[in-house]
């Protein structure tokens, strides 16, 4: 079973502020919707938050330490290793390789080691923000492939997409 993280992160390492994005990247949004699809989707209780619902065609994995927390059409689960275990039975059920790591910082952080491959939307600018992807150590990870993608009416940002896999 794969492990990917998918997250866009500014130049200066930061994928939000105040519990939300800070960009509008609609096509990045498609691929994400593309690469998450029919897969179990493992997130933080902030994140799960932000989003606001679940998202739809996923199985919705939600971490608190809360136990008395509740979501409607997700799984919640109160460990990452639990997490995994929920993931990968829905992976299984689903007939699917890959479990989708979609954030936040506090979720990526305690994931990273265990994945194998990073999906990451390089958004060129700098920003302030209080929620951090880590530098990946390009001892560990290898670029495979990396795209442009330039600003226009309908994004404020030019960014890249590049796919990470362990060297
Ligand atoms: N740019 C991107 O690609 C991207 C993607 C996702 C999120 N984000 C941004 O990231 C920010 C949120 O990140 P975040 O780090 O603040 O929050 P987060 O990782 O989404 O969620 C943190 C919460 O997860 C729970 N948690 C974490 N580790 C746990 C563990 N080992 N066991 C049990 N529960 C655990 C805790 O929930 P409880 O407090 O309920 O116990 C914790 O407060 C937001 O700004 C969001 O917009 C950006």
């Amino acid at each position: 079973m794969h492990i990917s993280l998918i997250v866009a992160v500014t130049e200066n390492g930061v994928i939000g502020k105040d519990n939300k994005l800070l960009w509008a990247l609609p096509s990045d949004m498609q691929r994400f919707v593309k690469l998450t699809m029919g897969k179990p989707i493992i997130m933080g209780r902030k994140t799960f938050q932000s989003i606001g619902k679940p998202l739809k065609g996923r199985d919705n994995i939600v971490i608190t330490a809360d136990q008395s927390f509740q979501a409607k059409d997700a799984f919640v689960v109160n460990s990452v290793e639990q997490a995994l275990t929920k993931a990968k039975e829905c992976a299984q059920k689903r007939e699917v390789e890959e479990i989708m790591v979609i954030g936040g910082e506090q979720i990526y952080q305690q994931t990273l080691e265990l994945a194998s491959s990073v999906c990451l939307s390089l958004v060129h600018t700098h920003l302030k923000g209080d929620a951090f992807f880590p530098a990946l150590d390009e001892t560990i990870w290898q670029e495979v492939s990396r795209e442009l993608f330039s600003a226009d009416e309908k994004h404020n940002y030019d960014y890249s997409y590049i796919v990470y896999t362990r060297a």
